[in-house]
């Protein structure tokens, strides 16, 4: 059973004066949040790597961390540079082609660095890196199980790149291999009517596995996961790993594919009425720039850029780069110029994206705390970033 979301924490006074758009955290949901990811992982014995490229904050990695994840995963070699400090053991979960390899061979000698492969293209320079970083790069050779975006697609080509890390000496040395990844990115249904496409997933996965045992090569690791899909993961035999970012805060495609309430968002775009002249619509100072124009595919026939968490029937149906359009056909709310309002984006990882810093508060933050989010951008991190 899901814990039930806590109470919502006081917003605090600095809510009505401070200069919007921007972005709130609700700390308390946020530790919520963590909680059953956790819970959930341990329940089904899982290790739990969750995506920081939803957040890019070493402090919000810091309490995965210590709310029980086993690693991270990143998307960037700037992701990983930043979370460095707060992490012993990163995943970079996208093709390491030249020259990222080389800044994950810099990260310091603490941290365990896996890769995640789906050809044998970047072997040679993989190997080169590793052996002159005088450390190992740990390779996932990553399956697609249906999205179609990267990862081998045939079992017997995912054997033949397994077979050639563990039968060189050589290679076997530099790049250990750990085991297998997938994304499900393409289950995008309400977690009520998955069954279906997990048993897919399932398929596709278990046809890998099958060869690889068949060939006296189980791998170790089966790394996996998604948001819309985390309480569906039991589902898939042979994963030990879930690496879900969204969950960290929800968004509107969370609220609408069951997986969170709305009562569970801890991310929200704060932002003030600013024009009501046009009848049935309000303009607040939210745009594109602040929300991100991010398709809501959620749910046949609703369009939209966001809706007001306190008022979920008013969606923002429109966005200019400074400007969002409230649609208020279906709410009896008034609004004023100088209303202020918080937005559920459609997709929260773009959003925090857009941020300078977030805004944090609950009831263990004192007024407003600024969350930093120095894993934006993709420059090297020349010294520790502050958190
Ligand atoms: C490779 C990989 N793993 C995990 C995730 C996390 O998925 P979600 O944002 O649904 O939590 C993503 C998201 O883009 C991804 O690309």
């Amino acid at each position: 059973m899901k814990a039930p979301p806590p109470p919502p924490a006081p917003l605090p006074e600095a809510v009505h004066t401070v200069e919007t758009p921007v972005a709130l955290v609700d700390m308390d949901r946020v530790r919520h949040n963590l909680g059953v990811t956790m819970q959930y992982a341990r329940a089904h014995g899982l290790d739990w790597r969750p995506h920081v490229k939803t957040h890019k904050a070493p402090a919000l990695a810091r309490l995965q961390v210590e709310a029980g994840a086993a690693g991270l995963t990143v998307a960037t070699p700037r992701e990983a540079e930043v979370m460095a400090p707060v992490a012993s053991d990163l995943l970079l979960a996208h093709p390491p082609v030249p020259p990222k390899a080389e800044r994950l061979g810099a990260l310091p000698p603490g941290v365990r660095v896996s890769v995640a492969l789906d050809g044998p293209d970047l072997l040679p320079y993989l190997a080169r890196v590793a052996r002159e970083a005088g450390r190992p790069l740990r390779i996932l050779v990553e399956v697609d199980v249906g999205m179609g975006r990267v990862g081998v697609v045939r079992p017997e080509a995912a054997l033949s790149l397994v077979q050639r890390l563990v039968g060189d000496a050589g290679l076997a040395r530099h790049l250990p291999w750990g085991g297998l990844l997938f994304y499900p990115g393409h289950v995008r249904l309400h977690q009520d009517r998955q069954e279906e496409a997990l048993a897919q997933v399932a398929a596709r996965l278990g046809a890998f596995l099958e060869v690889l045992e068949g060939a006296g090569l189980p791998p170790g690791v089966v790394s996996g996961g998604s948001t819309p899909t985390l309480f569906g993961s039991h589902r898939i035999p042979g994963l030990t790993e879930i690496r879900p970012g969204t969950a960290i805060f929800h968004d509107r495609d969370s609220v609408a594919l069951g997986v969170a309430s709305l009562q569970e968002v801890a991310y929200t775009v704060l932002a003030t009425v600013v024009s009501t002249g046009v009848p049935g619509q309000a303009v607040v100072d939210a745009g594109s720039k602040a929300l991100a124009r991010e398709e809501f595919r959620a749910v046949a026939g609703e369009g939209g850029y966001g809706l007001l968490l306190d008022r979920p029937e008013v969606h923002v149906a429109a966005v200019s780069e400074e400007h969002g359009i409230l649609d208020l056909s279906a709410s009896t709310w008034s609004p004023r110029v100088g209303d202020r309002v918080r937005i559920v984006p459609n997709h929260v990882c773009v959003s925090v994206n857009l941020q300078d810093h977030l805004l944090a508060f609950g009831r263990e933050v004192e007024g407003f705390g600024t969350i930093r989010l120095p894993g934006r951008g993709r420059g090297r991190v020349t010294a520790a970033p502050p958190e």
